[in-house]
Order: structure tokens, then C-alpha cells, then sequence
């Protein structure tokens, strides 16, 4: 069975056909970076704006590619929250239309819950595991029990760790998106160099990354001078340790969540699960402290319809559609 698969959340407008629930027969990803660069992040207005320019080839390309057509596919899944609520709007609207005209059932998912599922596009973990979410908007340590049954066992108590890159990036004045930028130049710089607090290290599955942003600030406004405004010399140093901090607490959190439920698979989850440091990281853990790791390939771990589709997938095997009048909640939760 074929779903096509609509994404359409934040900047990225992405249209999916996946088979079974696990082969992904196109997935393309138009990104949006280039317009929203010049002002360091996200304008909804544009996102919006840009989703509609798109959305319809992107759809095309994607059933081209599947070899496949509207007529042929089984149902249409789209992302309804949460987001920006202009963005989700446009894939909603187009993935209703697509229902009606073609009388196929809409399936309305949970931008989360796609994350989780790329997971099943690399290798069907084993209930229950522990899957570290990490994006832009979240930060969360999951207990996946069974299909959409979800125990929250830590989340951030303010920024998301991609937003914490962001901002740092920002601050540094290295650029947008922060995330991939500061993992590329920390390849230069020395992790030890700056020890950034790593706050509550020691203390529950909740994290702060404001913490740790906070210490970026102060350390480059402690050493900047008249003449230098800004720490040039030793930047990479600067974003080096401030990566290292974050996936310090990520991958300490994650491992005493995973200890706690007496769980010995992992996976990981969203855009900064694509960081290069913190997948080398969960890779090094003894394989007795862990069974089985699951990290998607990098184009999977950032906003995608394939994972859309590869949730999608289980909720049509328990018929579970949504109304066509299925609207977008932009702080849906999991
Ligand atoms: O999951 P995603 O594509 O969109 C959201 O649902 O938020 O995640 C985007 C976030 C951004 O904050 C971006 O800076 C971060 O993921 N990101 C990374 C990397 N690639 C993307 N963070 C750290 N290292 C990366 N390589
Ligand atoms: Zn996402």
C-alpha cells in the first residue's frame, strides 16, 4: 500500500510517497533557508508565501518519482501540528483537496510522531524504546511504549537545543540555520578549551539550554574588548565546547532515561539528531549498555514527508482517518 505523505510545518515544504509503512519511493525536500537567511530566522509570512509557490510541484515530482499516481495511492497523510499555523495550512489544504478529488481517506499526524517514525524507515525498533527528540522546537526524552503511545519522561524547561544552536550561531554572527553551521566549525575548534556549564547534569531527564547559551554570552562578553568586539580568534574553540555541553547532557539524560525504564534500544530523533558530534557520541556507547541504537541517515533526521508517511502508515492499518475539516493546532502536543 502507497501513502503520499504532505510536510509542510515550518520552512520546509517536503512530499512523500512511502510503501508499507517503510520504503520510501520519493521524498522531496524544497527548503525554504535561502529566503529566511538575511534576517536569522524563521519569518512565518514568508514560510507561508513560499509553501503555496511550491507545494503543488513538489507533490507532482514526488508521485513521478514513486512511479505512482492519485489515482493509485491508498491514502494522503499530512502534518497538522504543530508548527507555524500559516505554513501548516497550506499542506493541510492541499492534502484535502487531494482526498476529496481522488476519494482517498486523509490521515492527520503529528509532526513529533513523524520524527519518532523515521525511525522505521531505517529498522523497526522494539517496543519499548527511548527515542531523544531533538529539534528546533523540542527537546524531549520519549518513552515509546507502542504505536502513538507516548510517556514523556524529560523535556526542556526553555529553549529546544536547536534553537539554543541557533541562537548561539546568531550571536557569533556565524549565520542561520546555527545547527549545522556550529557542527561544521566545531571540526576546527578544541571542545575543552571553554568548560560551558552543563546545567542539571546530575539532575533528573528535564534540560535547560538557556543555561548553557547564557555562558556563551557572558564568556564572549567577558573577553571582548574596545578594539575587538567580538572573540574572532578562538570562535571555533567557543562553538566547539558549547556542542560539546549540549550533547555532554543529551547523551548522559538519555542513557539514565533508558537505565530508569530498563529499555536497551535507543533512537534519536529530528533536525540536531543530524549533529555529528552527538551521533559519534551515542555510536561509542558499550554495546552492553545497549542493545540496539537506531539513528536515521541525515536527510530523515531533518523535516521531511517520508517520516510523515511512515507514521501515517499505522494509523491506516487501525483505520484511524481524519474529517475533512481537520485543521492545523500549531502547540500540538505528543
Ligand atoms: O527537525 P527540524 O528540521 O525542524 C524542527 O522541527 O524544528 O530541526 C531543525 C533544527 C534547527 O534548529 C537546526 O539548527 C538543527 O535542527 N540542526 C542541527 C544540525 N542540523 C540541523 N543542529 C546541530 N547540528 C546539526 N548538524
Ligand atoms: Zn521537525
Amino acid at each position: 500500500m502507497q501513502i503520499l505523505a504532505i510536510e509542510t510545518s515550518c520552512d520546509e515544504t517536503s512530499a512523500a510517497v512511502v510503501k508499507d509503512g517503510r520504503e520510501v519511493l520519493s521524498n522531496i525536500v524544497s527548503t525554504q533557508i535561502e529566503f529566511h537567511k538575511k534576517y536569522g530566522g524563521i519569518v512565518p509570512e514568508i514560510a507561508a508565501r513560499k509553501h503555496i509557490e511550491v507545494i503543488n510541484p513538489i507533490i507532482a515530482e514526488a508521485l513521478d518519482k514513486a512511479k505512482t499516481t492519485f489515482k493509485k495511492i491508498d491514502a494522503v497523510a499530512v502534518t497538522y501540528g504543530p508548527g507555524l499555523v500559516g505554513s501548516l495550512l497550506i499542506g493541510l489544504c492541499a492534502a484535502k483537496a487531494i482526498a476529496y478529488a481522488a476519494d482517498k481517506p486523509l490521515i492527520g499526524i503529528n509532526h513529533l510522531e513523524g520524527h519518532i517514525y523515521a525511525n522505521f524507515l531505517v529498522q523497526a525498533p522494539k517496543f519499548p524504546f527511548i527515542c531523544l527528540m531533538v529539534s528546533g522546537g523540542h527537546t524531549m526524552i520519549v518513552c515509546v511504549k507502542d504505536h502513538g503511545k507516548y510517556e514523556i519522561i524529560g523535556r526542556t524547561r526553555d529553549d529546544a537545543v536547536g534553537e539554543a544552536f541557533d541562537k548561539v550561531a546568531r550571536f557569533l554572527g556565524l549565520g542561520y540555520p546555527g545547527g549545522p553551521i556550529i557542527d561544521k566549525l566545531s571540526k576546527e575548534g578544541n571542545p575543552k578549551a571553554i568548560e560551558f556549564t552543563r546545567p542539571m547534569l546530575d539532575d533528573g531527564f528535564d534540560f535547560s539550554f538557556s543555561g548553557i547559551k547564557t555562558a556563551v554570552v557572558n564568556y564572549v562578553n567577558r573577553n571582548r574588548t574596545s578594539k575587538r568586539p567580538i572573540v574572532t580568534e578562538n570562535v571555533a574553540d567557543i562553538a566547539a565546547s558549547f556542542q560539546q555541553a549540549c550533547v555532554d547532557v543529551l547523551v548522559t539524560k538519555t542513557l539514565r532515561a533508558a537505565q530508569k525504564k530498563k529499555v536497551k534500544t535507543i533512537a534519536l530523533a529530528g533536525g540536531v539528531a543530524a549533529n555529528s558530534l552527538l551521533r559519534r557520541e551515542f555510536l561509542a556507547i558499550p554495546s552492553h549498555s545497549l542493545s540496539s541504537l537506531l539513528i536515521p541517515s541525515l536527510d530523515l533526521c531533518t523535516d521531511n514527508a517520508a517520516m510523515i508517511g511512515a507514521a501515517a502508515y499505522y494509523k491506516f492499518k487501525k483505520k484511524q482517518f481524519a474529517d475533512l475539516d481537520l485543521k492545523p493546532v500549531a502547540n500540538l502536543s505528543l
